[in-house]
C-alpha cells in the first residue's frame, strides 16, 4: 500500500467534490476525486464503469446540480455518494471503485495499492 498526499483539509469544501491527478503510481496512472459530505470525506477513482474514461469534463465538477448525487459528464450516469453505487443510467448495478483515504496531521491521504 502507498500513501499519496492529496491536499490539506482546508483545500476541501463541504458538499463539493474535487479531482486529483496522481500521475504514475505503482498501480499505473491515477486520477481520483474526493467528495467532502457531512465532514466525511469519500473518495473514489476517477473512472466511469460504463466506458472507463473520467467522470468530470470540467475540473473539479462531479456533482449533480443539487450536488446530491455524483454525475458522470458523459450519459449522466448517477452514482451515490457515500457507496459509489450507480442507481441511475447505462451503468445501473455497477460501481465506482472506492480509494482509501487516511486522516493524517498535515492532511488528506490517499491510499493505494502497490
Ligand atoms: S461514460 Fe459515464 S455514463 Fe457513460
Amino acid at each position: 500500500m502507498q500513501k499519496y498526499f492529496l491536499c490539506r483539509y482546508d483545500d476541501l469544501s463541504e458538499g463539493q467534490s474535487k479531482g486529483f491527478s496522481l500521475g504514475d503510481t505503482a498501480a499505473g496512472t491515477d486520477n481520483i476525486f474526493t467528495i467532502m459530505k457531512d465532514g466525511e470525506v469519500y473518495a473514489y477513482k476517477n473512472t466511469c464503469p460504463h466506458r472507463g474514461i473520467n467522470l468530470d469534463w470540467q475540473e473539479d465538477q462531479f456533482l449533480d446540480p443539487d450536488g446530491a448525487l455524483i454525475q458522470c459528464a458523459s450519459h449522466g450516469a448517477l452514482f451515490k455518494i457515500e457507496s459509489g453505487e450507480c442507481i441511475a443510467g447505462p451503468c445501473t448495478g455497477d460501481a465506482l471503485t472506492p480509494v482509501p483515504v487516511e486522516y493524517a496531521q498535515d492532511g488528506l491521504y490517499a491510499l493505494l495499492a502497490d
